[in-house]
């Protein structure tokens, strides 16, 4: 089955999809975007999703290219016309196609893009050893909340973790305390069972799967703790672990080549796991 792409207005096929060269996206990351996942067809964390978008668009002062209604049709259909059972969903919006100034231009239009793309699910084997992340200094923007196309620090970071053989780069800010991966968001749990993670303040993207986990959490009694933590808090942590559209939880074993806890996926980051898995249809 060939790919067929949304692009303002139209289905194409994606070797024919493309944006201008004007298009705000491409001369100044001027827009926003979503990933989602889809798992047997539906859409996880659909309304969670739309709901940021509209946040991130609302932040940037872009307007919504069409109603929620018009955008669930255009996701579905773009799901539909490439066979996708199990893959994501890429949205981007930007603020539009004008001759490059870098203030708002008064006649542009947003330009919304959408793909779907089949994705084999995240091998079983790092949910099952866990990963290895690095810490790196988080230098990025102050306005991190905003789910923004500008993700050159990401890409960087990503990259030194590729090349360290790490998964993941966690993000540090000037205070020693870490605020999120590149693509990521980072949990602990301490020597005493809490589960830590970094409030939804501007220095970390909300995530929608921290989201999820979290709602797990408050249904299932856990003991969790929305504040910072440092990186000595995490390298000391009983169990640390990672969560993202496309991640679903990962357990960390490793920071900076040291093992967390006995080295090995806590119990905790595994049960969650496991409950995240059934919240998103992928385990019964
Ligand atoms: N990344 N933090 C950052 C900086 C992210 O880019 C992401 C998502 C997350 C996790 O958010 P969510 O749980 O809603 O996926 C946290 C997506 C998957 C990406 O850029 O591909």
């Amino acid at each position: 089955m060939s790919r067929i792409a949304y692009v303002a207005g139209q289905y194409l096929p994606h070797r024919q999809a493309a944006v201008h060269i004007e298009d705000r996206g491409y001369q100044f990351a001027d827009g926003v975007y979503e990933v989602l996942a889809v798992v047997g067809g539906h859409l996880v964390d659909e309304e969670l999703h739309l709901t940021r978008l509209h946040r991130s668009l609302g932040e940037l002062r872009i307007p919504a290219p069409m109603s929620n209604s018009a955008l669930k049709v255009v996701m579905r259909e773009v799901v539909r016309r490439n066979g996708v059972d199990r893959g994501i969903i890429y949205l981007q919006i930007t603020r539009g196609q004008a001759p490059r100034e870098h203030a708002f231009p008064k006649a542009a239009k947003p330009v919304f893009v959408a793909t779907s793309r089949r994705t084999k699910p995240p091998d079983p084997k790092l949910g099952r050893d866990g990963i290895a992340v690095i810490t790196i200094p988080d230098i990025r923007w102050q306005r991190c909340d905003i789910k923004s196309v500008s993700l050159l620090p990401n890409v960087l970071g990503k990259q030194a973790a590729r090349e360290a053989g790490a998964y993941e780069a966690w993000q540090v800010d000037r205070n020693e305390q870490v605020t999120e991966g590149t693509s990521t968001n980072a949990w602990i749990v301490t020597a005493d069972g809490a589960v830590v993670t970094r409030a939804a303040d501007s220095a970390i993207l909300s995530g929608v799967t921290r989201l999820a986990v979290l709602d797990i959490m408050r249904r299932e009694g856990y003991r969790l703790d929305e504040r910072p933590f440092t990186v000595a808090e995490a390298k000391a942590a009983r169990e640390a672990f990672l969560t993202s559209t496309t991640a679903d939880l990962l357990p960390i074993v490793r920071i900076d080549g040291e093992p967390v806890g006995d080295g090995k996926p806590g119990q905790l980051s595994v049960k969650l796991r496991e409950a995240y898995l059934v919240h998103a249809g992928v385990a019964a």
